[in-house]
């Protein structure tokens, strides 16, 4: 094909992509396509009479990352596993690898990025049983095939999907027709021989995955791992899951001897909580956990034109929204001030239901007052705010409140329930909630203020 640099379809620039076109059928073979008749027809058969093959997980044995995944790796699957660089994809495939061959599976990890004495490096921070999972150097798709074929690993990791490339298409590797072809092609042969793959995928700045959406389409399973480089804490959630639920998220933590399991999120987050100025702690939902999760603000004077909201781990839209509606509902006015608002921990939230910590934590930090629970814990809350003002129910409100009562912070500041929730103060409407919130934490005990 000649080069091209501009779509005759769209008008755009470089958006053409090269991509292999099948043989065209023999044109001599008598028509045979325009009626159809050059293909057999294939035999739909009932559901019922397919042989479901054995789904016998293979469990990493990282429980967090198990559960993410539903359950353990599908064989025959292909998961794609999305993250920035440094926050520890190798690290986790890593180890889900040696764990896996330690309970005698087959495993090989290609690596593209990295040569096998820095594979190596990484294993032997991760102990004995790393230093097992055999390694490949490679970046061209058909010696990773031939390799897969050859060696039939139950479990095998593609470190990254962006370096692999096939040698007879032109495009450079990480290019979206060449990322496309090689995950075609190990999604074929994960499916013939049983093979569970985890791709790694790069992300972008702005936290999509580098190279085609397309590879999302492919794959059976989005895994993205998140966290900032310079925070300990890692968050691993399922965007997409064949065989399992979306909502499931893990969190690790990086240590010196790779990514250790933080089956107690809410334990770490609220021990790190000090109850000072700005600072909630969030009744959170992750998945089908409660977590507890600290939202801090802080505001101060402007001296822009138009104030600065700045946000971590929470949506910027969402925070807009919330000062509005302080402004127009509880009179909380912040039209001249920057306000910034952080989930700590580098977790991000993105439910309703974390809209009245926001609310609590910027009107702490706006009035100068700390938020208090009883003796002198973090106040805990959850609750969607509408935008007239209400306090909305959000799902699972009675495991929230558990959670929080387990860790001594009561009462639970957050929307009326239908039934009664031991250790939740009720509250209609945003103000009455910042009314429960602020005044002393002795009477504020059970109010349903009416
Ligand atoms: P890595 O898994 O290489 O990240 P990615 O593949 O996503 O780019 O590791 C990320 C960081 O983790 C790296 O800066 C080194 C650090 N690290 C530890 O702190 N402890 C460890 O045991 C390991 C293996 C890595
Ligand atoms: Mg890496």
């Amino acid at each position: 094909m000649a080069w091209t640099g501009r779509c005759p379809g769209c008008g755009e620039w470089n958006t053409l992509v090269e991509s292999v076109v099948p043989k065209a059928p023999d044109s001599a073979s008598g028509g045979g396509r325009r009626t159809g008749g050059a293909a057999a027809p294939g035999r739909p058969v009932a559901l019922g009479e397919v042989v479901a093959t054995g789904t016998a997980r293979h469990r990493t044995r990282i429980a967090e990352f198990d559960r993410v995944l539903g359950g353990g790796l599908v064989p025959g699957s292909m998961v794609l596993l999305g993250g920035s660089p440094g926050i520890g994809k190798s690290t986790l495939t890593g180890m889900a690898l040696a764990n896996l061959g330690a309970g005698g599976a087959g495993t090989l990890y290609v690596s593209g990025e990295e040569s096998p004495s820095q594979v190596r490096l990484r294993a032997e921070r991760l102990g004995p049983e790393a230093l097992e999972v055999r390694v490949l150097a490679e970046s061209s798709l058909e010696t990773i095939l031939a390799t897969i074929e050859s060696e039939r690993p139950a479990a095998c990791v593609i470190d990254s999907i962006q370096t692999v490339h096939r040698s007879d298409l032109s495009g450079a590797p990480g290019s979206v027709g060449q990322v496309r072809e090689a995950a075609n092609a190990l999604a074929e042969t994960a499916k013939r021989l049983d093979v569970a793959v985890i791709l790694v995928g790069h992300v972008t700045k702005e936290g999509s995955l580098a190279g085609p959406r397309v590879l999302e389409h492919l794959v059976d399973c989005v895994l993205q791992f998140e966290g900032e480089r310079e925070r300990t804490y890692r968050t691993l959630r399922a965007v997409k899951n064949r065989f399992g639920a979306t909502s499931e998220v893990g969190v690790f933590e990086m240590r010196s001897g790779g990514l250790t399991e933080v089956s107690d999120p809410s334990a770490r987050f609220v021990e790190e909580a000090n109850g000072a100025l700005g600072s909630v702690i969030l009744a959170s939902m992750e998945g089908t956990r409660p977590v507890l999760v600290e939202v801090q603000a802080l505001v101060s004077p402007s001296e822009l034109d138009i104030p600065r909201r700045v946000v971590n781990g929470i949506d910027r839209n969402r925070l807009s929204m919330i000062l509005a509606v302080l402004a127009r509902h509880a009179g909380v006015g912040l039209g001249t001030t920057d306000v910034f608002v952080n989930a700590v921990g580098g977790v991000r939230i993105d439910e309703p239901g974390a809209d009245l910590a926001i609310a609590l934590a910027v009107a702490s930090a706006g009035r100068g007052q700390p938020l208090s629970g009883r003796d002198g814990r973090p106040l805990a809350c959850f609750g969607e705010l509408g935008l007239t003002g209400d306090l909305r129910y959000v799902a699972h409100a009675d495991r929230r409140v558990r959670e929080a009562v387990k860790f001594g912070l009561e009462p639970v500041i957050g929307p009326r329930a239908g039934g009664a929730i031991a250790g939740l103060s009720g509250s209609g409407t945003v103000r009455e909630a910042l009314r429960a919130a602020f005044s002393d934490s002795s009477t504020t005990a059970v109010t349903e203020a009416a």
